[in-house]
């Protein structure tokens, strides 16, 4: 009788420590991360400052080189904040960072570097210029995401 009971709280029990699982990062207690929402800002801040050069690259826009002297500019601010935004292990359910940021932190920091050398090194003087480099930049971007983002997609990349 008293068994009986006991197993199925036995079970209980343990769903629930799985559940809990394994000692989680700092995460808001309402499930929002500041933090989190800052980070993907600063994500997709760039994605706009992207899309704007690679429509000029594609001719889907006509060549402005005010314009993309802006995102030149904003690029390089981005890009040179990325390490700032994600010192901090912090994770939330919408997030897509992998834990490996925080356990490979330099290897992170220097492709935030490299994207930033890559965002410097963009040039707004020409439509050719433009297209010669700004793959370089979006190999940037698209390396970093192949190793520390779940759901890896090109197409939101560029
Ligand atoms: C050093 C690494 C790194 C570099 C470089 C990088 N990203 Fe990211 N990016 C991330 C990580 C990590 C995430 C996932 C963040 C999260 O969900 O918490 C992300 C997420 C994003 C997202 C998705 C945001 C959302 O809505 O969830 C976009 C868009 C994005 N990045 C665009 C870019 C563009 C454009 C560039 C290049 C100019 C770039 N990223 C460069 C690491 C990087």
């Amino acid at each position: 009788m008293t068994l009986r009971l006991l197993k199925p709280l036995a079970c209980l029990a343990l769903l629930a420590a799985l559940a809990a699982g394994p000692s989680a990062p700092v995460t808001a207690s309402d499930g929002v991360s500041k933090h989190v929402t800052r980070r993907i800002t600063l994500m997709t801040t760039q994605k706009a400052a992207m899309d704007v050069l690679t429509a000029m690259m594609a001719g889907r826009a006509v060549f402005d080189q005010s314009k993309a002297r802006a995102a030149r500019r904003q690029l390089i601010t981005s890009t040179s904040s990325i390490r700032k935004h994600f010192r901090k292990h912090r994770m939330d359910p919408r997030s897509h960072a992998r834990p490996q940021i925080w356990t490979s932190w330099d290897d992170f920091e220097a492709r935030a570097k490299s994207a930033e050398i890559a965002a410097r090194a963009l040039s707004t003087r020409s439509l050719p210029a433009l297209r010669r480099t700004l793959p370089g930049l979006m190999q940037g971007c698209l390396s970093c995401h192949e190793t520390y983002r779940r759901t890896p997609n090109s197409f939101t990349t560029h």
